[in-house]
Parts: C-alpha cells; sequence; structure tokens
C-alpha cells in the first residue's frame, strides 16, 4: 500500500458507506468484477483494525496483508519486488526492460484486472481482491445484514472455501495459467527467477489471515486439511498437464519447454571418469530409458497416493494414465494426446477428492501411502520436497480434527523437521539419505495411530 496512510483509506472507505446510503444511480456501484483496489478493504471500520477484534470476520486482514516479517505479508511486496535488483536483473538478461512494467511479469506480481476503479494501484501487488475477486459488485453490499454468502458470489466474490475454487486461482500464479503474464518460463529460471514450489494446504495456512470458529462454519462450508491438500494436488496435475498440451506453452525453440520437466534431471553433475556412479536412479512411477528428462511428477505421487486410499478405481485409470504418459514422452515429439488424458484423469481425481468426506483412519492411510506406499518414487528433488509438505500438512489436518492429540503429534516435529532439513538445499539433495528420513518419520507416525 505504498504511499497511503490508514487514515486516508478510512476516510476514503467512510464516504463509499456515507454514498451507499442513498442508493440514488447518481452513485452507481462499479460494474462487477472491477478491482477497487486495497485502500477501499482497509478502512479502520472495515478490515483495517490494529487488532483481530471484529465480530463476525477479525477485521485485521490489511495488517497481516501487510506484515513484511511474515509469509503472511509476501503478497503485498510482490509488486515491490520486482522493482529490486534480483528482478531487474531478470528483466534485463530477457531484455523485457523495466520488470515493474513487463507484462510478462505483472500477471502474477500484481493484481490481474480487466477494470480498475480510482482507488486501484499496482505498487499493492497481490491485493485483497487478487483473491476474493473484483469487488465492484459486492463492496458495498457484502457486509450488509441478511446479504449470505452466496449472495456475494453471485455477485463476483471468489468462493475461496471451495477447495476447487481456490486450487485454481493460487495455481495461476503459483504454477502458471494460459492468461496474459502467467507463465514462468525455463528461460525466466536460468535469468535468475526463484524456483516456484506449492501445496495448498500449508501455502494457504501461511497467509492465513482468519478464523474458522463457529461464525465462520455457519456461513461456510469448512474443508478439512486432508481434503485442500488432495483436491490441491489433482488440480496441480491438471494444470501442469493441461498447459503443457495446449500448443503454446509446450516447446521453447527446438526443445519442449524445460519449466514442465524435473530440473534436477538436467542440473546434476556429469563425470567422464571409467568408475563413476550414475547420480540417476531408477524410478518405478516413470518407464524412462536412462538419459530421458522426466516430466516433473511431483504432483502425480502424491495424487496417485490418495487416490488410493479415497477414490481406488479412479485411481488406477490415473496410474495406468501417468505411466503412458511418460512412456510416450520418451518416443514421441508428440504426447499432446497422453497429456490431455491424463490432465482429464486429473480433473476425475479433483471432483472425487472433492466430493470425499476424509475420515481419521484414511488420513493415516494417506500419511501410509506418501511415506512409504510411494517412497521409492522419491529418487528426485521435487517429489522429495512435495512428500515433506504433505507429511506436514497430513498431521496438520489431524491434530485440527481432534484427530490426533497435539501434544502427541508435537512429538514427531524432530522427525519432520529432519525431512525439511533434507529438502532444503536443492544442490545437496541425497535421494537415499531422504528415502532413510522418511523410514523414520513412518515409524514415528505409526506410534500415534
Ligand atoms: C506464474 C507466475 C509468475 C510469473 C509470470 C513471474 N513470477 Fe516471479 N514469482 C512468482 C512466485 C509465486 C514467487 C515466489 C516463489 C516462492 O517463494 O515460492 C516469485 C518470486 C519472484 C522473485 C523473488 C522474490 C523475493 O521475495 O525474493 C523475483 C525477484 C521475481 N519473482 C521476479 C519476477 C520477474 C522479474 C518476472 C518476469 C520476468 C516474474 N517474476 C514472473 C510467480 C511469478
Ligand atoms: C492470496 C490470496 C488472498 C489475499 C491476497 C487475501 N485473502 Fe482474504 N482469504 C483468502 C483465503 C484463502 C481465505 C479463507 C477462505 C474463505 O473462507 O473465504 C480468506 C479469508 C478472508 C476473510 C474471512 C472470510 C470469512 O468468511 O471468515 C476475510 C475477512 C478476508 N479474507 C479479507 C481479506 C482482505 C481485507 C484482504 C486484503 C487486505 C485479503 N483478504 C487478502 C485469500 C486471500
Ligand atoms: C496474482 C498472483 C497470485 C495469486 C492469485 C496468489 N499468489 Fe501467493 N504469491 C504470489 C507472488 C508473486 C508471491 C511472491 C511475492 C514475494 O516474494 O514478495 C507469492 C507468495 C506467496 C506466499 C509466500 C511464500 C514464501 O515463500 O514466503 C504464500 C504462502 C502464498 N503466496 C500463498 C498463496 C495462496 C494460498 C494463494 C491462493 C489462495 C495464493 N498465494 C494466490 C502471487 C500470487
Ligand atoms: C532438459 C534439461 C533441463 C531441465 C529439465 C531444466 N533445465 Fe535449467 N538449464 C538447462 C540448460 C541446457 C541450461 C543452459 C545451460 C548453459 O547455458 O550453459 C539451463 C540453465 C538453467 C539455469 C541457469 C544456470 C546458469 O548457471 O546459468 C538455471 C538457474 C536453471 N536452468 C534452472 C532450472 C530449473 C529451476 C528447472 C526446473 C524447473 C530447470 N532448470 C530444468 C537444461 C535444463
Amino acid at each position: 500500500m505504498a504511499g497511503l496512510s490508514r487514515g486516508q483509506c478510512a476516510r476514503a472507505f467512510g464516504l463509499t458507506l456515507l454514498l451507499s446510503l442513498f442508493s440514488t444511480p447518481l452513485f452507481a456501484a462499479d460494474a462487477p468484477g472491477t478491482h477497487e483496489g486495497v485502500a477501499s478493504c482497509g478502512g479502520s471500520t472495515c478490515h483495517g483494525r490494529l487488532a483481530p477484534t471484529g465480530k463476525t470476520v477479525r477485521q485485521n486482514e490489511l495488517i497481516t496483508w501487510q506484515d513484511t516479517t511474515s509469509a503472511a505479508g509476501s503478497h503485498s511486496q510482490a509488486w515491490q519486488v520486482l522493482t529490486r535488483s534480483r528482478a531487474q536483473g531478470i528483466a534485463q538478461r530477457l531484455g523485457l526492460g523495466r520488470a515493474e512494467s513487463a507484462k510478462e511479469c505483472l500477471g502474477c506480481h500484481a493484481e490481474p484486472a480487466s477494470a480498475r476503479g480510482s482507488k486501484f494501484q499496482i505498487s499493492d501487488g497481490v491485493g485483497c481482491e487478487a483473491c476474493h475477486g473484483g469487488a465492484g459488485g459486492w463492496l458495498v453490499s457484502h457486509y450488509t445484514v441478511g446479504v449470505t454468502h452466496a449472495d456475494n458470489v453471485k455477485n463476483g466474490m471468489t468462493a475461496l472455501e471451495d477447495p476447487r475454487a481456490r486450487a485454481n486461482l493460487c495455481l495461476d500464479c503459483h504454477f502458471g495459467s494460459a492468461k496474459s503474464g502467467q507463465f514462468v518460463t525455463h528461460k525466466m529460471m536460468a535469468a535468475g527467477h526463484p524456483r516456484v514450489s506449492f501445496e495448498l494446504d500449508l501455502f494457504s495456512a501461511l497467509q492465513r489471515h482468519y478464523d474458522f470458529d463457529a461464525d465462520y462454519v455457519k456461513r461456510k462450508p469448512l474443508a478439512s486439511g486432508i481434503k485442500f491438500w488432495a483436491v490441491g494436488q489433482a488440480l496441480a496435475v491438471e494444470r501442469q498437464l493441461s498447459l503443457y498440451a495446449d500448443g503454446v506453452h509446450t516447446n521453447e525453440g527446438a526443445f519442449p519447454e524445460f519449466y514442465f520437466f524435473d530440473c534436477q534431471s538436467c542440473h546434476r553433475r556429469i563425470s567422464d571418469e571409467p568408475n563413476a556412479a550414475l547420480t540417476a536412479e531408477a524410478n518405478p512411477g516413470r518407464p524412462l530409458p536412462p538419459g530421458t528428462p522426466p516430466f516433473n511428477d511431483e504432483n502425480m505421487i502424491m495424487l496417485s497416493a490418495i487416490a488410493k486410499v479415497a477414490a481406488p478405481g479412479e485411481g488406477a485409470s490415473f496410474d495406468a494414465a501417468a505411466r503412458a504418459f511418460h512412456t510416450v514422452m520418451a518416443q514421441s515429439r508428440d504426447a499432446t494426446a497422453a497429456a490431455s488424458q491424463l490432465a482429464g484423469a486429473a480433473r476425475n481425481l479433483a471432483a472425487a477428492m472433492a466430493g470425499h468426506a476424509f475420515n481419521r483412519g484414511e488420513t493415516f492411510a494417506a500419511l501410509d501411502a506418501v511415506l512409504s506406499g510411494a517412497a521409492a518414487r522419491y529418487t528426485d528433488y521435487e517429489g522429495g520436497a512435495q512428500a515433506v509438505m504433505a507429511a506436514d500438512t497430513l498431521l496438520n489436518s489431524l491434530v485440527a480434527q481432534g484427530q490426533v492429540d497435539r501434544k502427541a503429534a508435537e512429538g514427531v516435529r524432530p522427525q519432520i523437521n529432519k525431512l525439511y532439513a533434507e529438502v532444503h538445499d536443492t544442490n545437496a539433495w541425497n535421494p537415499a539419505e531422504f528415502r532413510d528420513a522418511i523410514r523414520q518419520l513412518a515409524g514415528a507416525v505409526g506410534r500415534l495411530k
């Protein structure tokens, strides 16, 4: 919120409130979908309180969003980072001019908005409406008595409580989309952009500015952590394969777009020594000859694990489609049909996961599937990192649902921390050590049952 004091927001918003009392067409609300800007949300009587003292919602959401000392404040900085040297260097190497005005960057580092109200400021980065939807159609009405969440959604508010809606929104920026400026190419990474890593439930927790209290469940259904995780995995696979098959993001010059592939498979060191030990390991989920870059299958591994527990029929079709896709990738330049088939299988699983009620036994079974069942598939860094996030998310889900005692769960922290340490440095990835650490966590989790 550069250049805007909280006092200004309050005044500005006070005016809107006042005007809304006279429902004359003279001051008609902006068109539905218009992005009104963070200043329109952050008044001190609205979401700009200093403390979470609101009756229905916290009302200090602005402060959390602005808190640059935590990951929760990251979105408010999304545009600012483009003005700094790392971003300037990336844009310069790619010949994009200044990063803060390059459309290739703004799709994710600012608020994509087709219509902008008078208080919209690009420097707000990823503001409230980037996630909650352009407020033109609901800003004035959404807090009035008698208006329901369903009414708000009808007026353009995003249904973020719905795992599929939330996953698709976050993935636009935390994986990529076909919309303008929302794709991080391998070229951008080679120019200095950080790797993009995501897990829906964990990243939701990291930017949390709301409470799931009695009031919340009166307004909206509350899905469990395991459901957000499972749907998030399914739609990550669906998104990855759909973009890969769309013909626009598929290739880069003579090669496929490397963004979709497993980074370490190309970037690990090689040796010409006669006795050199190979670093690549065979992976039972990917029938690929040596020397073939594996398509990044981190979300496929997770989705296959949860599907075995919650939707075994669809899971078997998904596994078959995944194997067929990897096989075609090693044989042909055109894998778009296999990619579309796999994207479809993932979409079906997203629907199955969204409609599934995960119980305690299934969450433990999912943990088993991730920690033990899939262990042989953690040959590469990405899959390993995703398994660590899954372990954390699933344990949190058990605790949040009252299915495991918090104290008892704390007991497995050392094993989780050991796993996080294993994936801390991509260049120090050691699959054998990782599998050892994951086996230890599996043992500790077994004792929680
Ligand atoms: C598909 C969405 C997307 C696009 C397009 C994109 N970025 Fe990013 N960028 C991200 C995400 C997400 C992160 C945070 C990564 C993480 O921590 O998981 C990020 C992180 C960064 C960072 C590191 C920020 C920090 O806090 O250290 C820089 C710098 C950056 N991006 C610059 C750029 C530039 C320059 C462009 C255009 C050439 C660009 N980005 C295009 C999504 C995107
Ligand atoms: C990165 C996406 C994102 C951004 C940015 C964001 N939110 Fe949220 N917000 C969410 C999600 C996800 C939820 C929880 C899901 C839900 O219940 O709607 C949520 C929940 C809320 C809630 C509680 C809703 C309820 O029914 O209890 C309020 C209020 C809220 N946000 C306001 C804001 C405000 C104000 C801003 C800007 C200062 C903001 N949010 C920025 C994603 C975001
Ligand atoms: C319009 C694009 C956009 C959308 C939509 C979006 N994000 Fe982000 N997010 C970013 C960018 C860009 C960054 C990195 C900003 C920076 O480094 O300052 C980021 C950073 C984050 C971070 C901090 C990561 C870290 O390593 O510190 C979390 C957590 C996060 N996002 C969660 C979410 C969740 C959950 C959703 C969906 C509810 C979401 N985001 C939706 C663009 C977006
Ligand atoms: C199919 C092989 C392949 C895959 C997969 C691949 N890269 Fe690359 N990458 C390359 C090549 C080739 C270069 C250019 C090397 C050169 O210029 O010497 C490169 C360059 C880079 C560079 C610049 C390195 C430097 O020192 O200049 C970075 C950073 C990078 N890639 C990151 C990634 C990330 C992150 C991923 C995964 C999302 C990835 N790469 C996937 C082949 C690959």
